[in-house]
């Protein structure tokens, strides 16, 4: 297991259609899903020599979370479709790893489990259910249990139509729940239709589609926690999340699993950078898979990057071990192209280390 891509191809052959084909599937034709990753093979690091690099610091700080590397963990479904070590063994995985764990809410086991397995610095990604009783519920929760940030996803007031799922109908296994949902009275996905997955299905009679900035600072004022916003593609719609108190925002279309034909997040990326101005920190997703993505992302001004399937196809291959197999392979991955890059440390990975025109 050299690489990620041996993880992905050693996860499939472990799960079944269903439950691999919604963790590796896209929205309709999945262009944006190919698109995230094509996107990053046609940048180019212009790298430096003649630099001592016989010493290298990869750590990093997120909302003034320190990190030992600028790699962290995106919020993913249903860790427990990929094996029964699920959320938790993630959990202690990104501890052992020293980064940060972004738990779901559309998870397998409950968001206090899930931090109570390795307490430390962890975020909870959240979705508004249309009860917003039940959803402050949630979210005086997190904030109880000890989540140090809430990471509101904006691009999914739907869900996209993923049409593998819908072919294989798609749900949840009957052993497993999303015991998050519960308090809203939907702990239990509903079985798949002709028409729509099971997921598809809970989304439908459970959330909100009418999410507005004022949610942010709604968010943020039941919490009492920054606030991430997650799903944007946009400078404008960054700018406006900022300005109603977002802290941070993740530059992402959800791993191309909303709306197909989305554009790719490293694209996105500058734009949203340079109408920040630094009001909040940047942070971007989809496409992910190699030491030099991270190069790129940050020379194109994140932050940090985070992880998504790649976390499942770990926990699939090997449990918690396989999650922390995946992380020291891309901080080795990261490191080395650091060393290749000149770069020492993270601030050094400035813009001038990509080629935008290639
Ligand atoms: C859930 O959020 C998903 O993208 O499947």
């Amino acid at each position: 297991m050299l690489t990620l891509f041996d993880y992905e191809r050693e996860a499939e052959s472990r799960l079944p259609p269903a439950h691999w084909g919604y963790i590796a599937g896209g929205a309709n034709d999945e262009i944006t899903l190919r698109a995230n990753r094509a996107a990053f093979d046609r940048l180019a690091i212009r790298y430096r020599t003649m630099v001592d690099v016989s010493v290298r610091d990869l750590r990093t700080r997120v909302l003034g979370q320190s990190v030992s590397m600028p790699v962290l963990i995106a919020p993913t479904a249903m860790h427990k479709l990929a094996h029964p070590d699920g959320e938790c063994g993630t959990a202690r995985a990104a501890r052992a790893a020293g980064t940060l764990m972004t738990a779901s809410t559309t998870a397998t086991t409950r968001l206090a489990d899930v931090i109570a397995a390795a307490p430390g610095p962890m975020w909870f990604q959240l979705y508004l259910y249309q009860d917003r009783a039940r959803t402050r519920e949630l979210i005086e929760e997190a904030a109880r249990c000890g989540y140090r940030g809430l990471m509101l996803t904006v691009d999914a007031p739907v869900l996209g139509r993923r049409e593998r799922d819908i072919r294989l109908g798609f749900t949840l296994p009957p052993d497993l729940m999303l015991p998050n949902a519960a308090i809203a009275g939907m702990g239990r996905v509903p079985d798949a239709s002709a028409e729509a997955s099971g997921l598809m299905l809970h989304f439908r009679h459970l959330h909100d589609a009418a999410i507005t900035p004022r949610d942010i600072e709604w968010v943020r004022d039941v919490s009492g926690l920054p606030v991430i916003v997650k799903g944007i593609v946009r400078g404008d719609d960054a700018v406006r999340a900022a300005a109603h108190g977002a802290s941070a925002i993740v530059v992402s279309n959800h791993g191309g699993r909303q709306l197909d034909s989305a554009i790719p997040s490293i694209v996105a990326l500058p734009e949203v950078v340079r109408a920040l101005e630094d009001r909040a920190e940047v942070y971007v997703d989809g496409g992910v898979r190699r030491g030099t993505d991270v190069i790129k992302a940050l020379a194109l001004g994140a932050r940090a990057v985070f992880l998504g399937r790649p976390i499942l196809w770990g926990l699939a291959v090997n449990g918690e071990a396989g999650v922390r197999e995946v992380l020291e392979l891309m901080r080795a991955e990261v490191d080395l192209a650091m060393a290749l890059s000149g770069v020492r440390c993270v601030a050094e990975i400035t813009g001038d280390l990509v080629n935008r025109e290639s």
